[in-house]
C-alpha cells in the first residue's frame, strides 16, 4: 500500500502512537475523560481551538477558514466496549474488562491525523469543525453533540469506519442506505397468578407471551415488503417464580432494525397490535414501549459525490470498494445526517497473515497503514466540499449567508 500525497511516514507513526495509547487505555461510553483529554492535548499542540463541549467527555475544534462559508464537519468516535481483551498486542488494554474492540481508537487517531494534515496545509476556504463524540456504542453521543451545536451552519459531514472486509488502501464508498435502524422494545404481559394444577383459574402470562415470541417471527415474514430488509429478534424472555405457580407476568426484549424509516414504523406499529391482539385473545394485559435507536443511515447523494473525489484522491480511484456486504448494524452517525448531507465511508483494515476476528470481538483488530488513508480521506472530503461551496456560492450570496459565529 502506498502512503496517500498528504500523509508521510512521520506522521503515520504519530498517529500509530497515538492509536496504541488510546488503545492501551480505553474508556466505556460516556466515561471517555483520559481520551477527550489526550484528543485536546493533541489539537493544543497544532494550534486549533477547543470548544468545551459541556461537562461531558468529547471535543469540538475549529479551523477558521478563508471565506465566510458554512462549515465542513469531520467526525469521530472515542468509546470503547465492555469487552475483556484477548490478544497479544503489546499495547492490549490495561483496563481490565474495557477494550477498543470496534477501532474508535483508530477513528479518533484519524480524524487527529486530518487535523494535522489541515494545520500544515493552511486553512480551506470554508471553516472546518471536528467532532470528536463520546458514546457511540451507548448510542445518544451523537445527539448529544448536536445539542451542542455541532451541526450549526454546517454545509456536510463526514465519517467513516475500519472495515475488516477490504484491504489497508482501500475506502468503500456506498449510496443510499449503509446501516440499519435500532429501536429496542419491552413487552410486559400481565396475566393472573395461581395454582399450577388449576390453570382455569388463572391467566398464564407464560403461554401468552410464547405465542407473541412465535407470532413475532411473522412481522417480517408476512409483513414486510421481501425487497426490504427487517429483522425482529427477542433476546430476552423472563417469567416465573416456580414450578407449581401459574407466572402472572412475563417481560420480553428485543430489538427492531430496518433499513428504512418506513419499514421502521410500520414494523414498530404491527409488533404493538400483535402483541395487543395476542394479550386480549388470553385475556392478559400487555404493555409495549420502545427505546427509541439510531435511524437508517442514509448516505446523502452530494455527500456520496465528494466522498468519492476526497477516496480517489487519497488512494486513487482504483482503490474505490463497493460494500461487501448488507450491514444491519446501527451507527449512529445516522443522527447527523438526519440533520445535514454528508456521507459514511469504510476504511479497508483487513489484517493480512491473520485471521481476522468481527467488531465487537475480544480478539479484534485492525491493519494501522488504515490510519493514514483516513487521515487523508477526512482531509480531501473537507478540501472537495470547501471547493463545492465556493463554486455555489457567489460571493454577494457569501456576505449575506448569515452565518451566526460562535463564542469559544
Ligand atoms: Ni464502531
Amino acid at each position: 500500500m502506498n502512503l496517500p500525497a498528504v500523509v508521510d511516514p512521520r506522521l503515520l507513526a504519530h498517529l500509530i502512537a497515538i492509536r496504541r495509547d488510546l488503545h492501551e487505555h480505553p474508556e466505556l461510553s460516556w466515561h471517555e475523560r483520559r481520551t477527550s483529554e489526550r484528543v485536546r492535548a493533541e489539537l493544543q499542540e497544532l494550534g486549533i481551538v477547543c470548544r468545551a463541549a459541556g461537562d461531558q467527555p468529547g471535543v469540538i475544534a475549529e479551523l477558521p477558514g478563508t471565506q465566510e462559508l458554512p462549515y465542513i464537519a469531520l467526525r469521530a468516535d472515542l468509546d470503547a466496549l465492555p469487552v475483556c481483551e484477548q490478544t497479544d498486542l503489546p499495547f492490549r488494554s490495561a483496563n481490565e474488562g474495557v477494550m477498543h474492540a470496534c477501532g474508535h481508537d483508530g477513528h479518533t487517531a484519524m480524524l487527529l491525523g486530518a487535523a494535522a494534515i489541515l494545520s500544515r496545509r493552511g486553512p480551506l476556504r470554508a471553516p472546518v469543525r471536528l467532532i470528536f463524540q463520546p458514546a457511540e456504542e451507548d448510542s445518544g453521543g451523537a445527539d448529544s453533540m448536536i445539542a451542542l451545536g455541532a451541526l450549526r451552519d454546517v454545509a456536510y459531514i463526514f465519517g467513516g469506519h475500519v472495515d475488516r472486509f477490504h484491504e489497508p488502501g482501500t475506502i468503500v464508498v456506498a449510496a443510499g442506505t449503509v446501516n440499519a435502524s435500532s429501536d429496542e422494545f419491552r413487552i410486559v404481559v400481565r396475566g393472573r397468578g395461581g395454582h399450577a394444577a388449576r390453570p382455569h383459574e388463572g391467566i398464564d402470562a407464560i403461554v401468552a407471551a410464547s405465542s407473541v415470541v412465535v407470532s413475532a417471527q411473522s412481522l417480517v415474514a408476512r409483513g414486510v415488503d421481501p425487497g426490504q430488509t427487517a429483522v425482529v429478534s427477542i433476546g430476552q424472555f423472563a417469567a416465573g417464580t416456580a414450578p407449581n405457580v401459574i407466572a402472572d407476568t412475563a417481560t420480553l426484549a428485543g430489538t427492531v432494525r430496518t433499513r428504512d424509516a418506513g419499514v421502521r414504523a410500520q414494523v414498530k406499529e404491527a409488533l404493538v397490535r400483535l402483541v395487543t391482539g395476542i394479550c386480549r385473545a388470553h385475556g392478559a394485559e400487555s404493555e409495549v414501549t420502545f427505546v427509541s435507536g439510531t435511524p437508517p443511515l442514509v448516505n446523502h447523494p452530494d455527500g456520496v459525490a465528494l466522498a468519492r473525489a476526497a477516496a480517489a484522491d487519497a488512494t486513487g480511484a482504483a482503490a474505490l470498494q463497493q460494500m461487501a456486504a448488507v450491514n444491519m448494524g446501527a451507527e449512529d452517525f445516522a443522527c447527523y445526517l438526519d440533520h445535514v448531507p454528508g456521507c459514511y465511508v469504510r476504511f479497508g483494515a483487513q489484517v493480512s497473515g491473520r485471521p481476522s476476528f468481527p467488531a465487537h470481538s475480544a480478539r479484534f483488530d485492525f491493519d494501522e497503514r488504515a490510519l493514514a488513508i483516513g487521515a487523508a480521506f477526512f482531509y480531501h472530503a473537507a478540501a472537495r466540499a470547501s471547493d463545492l461551496l465556493t463554486t455555489r456560492l457567489p460571493l454577494a450570496a457569501e456576505r449575506t449567508f448569515g452565518l451566526s459565529k460562535e463564542a469559544d
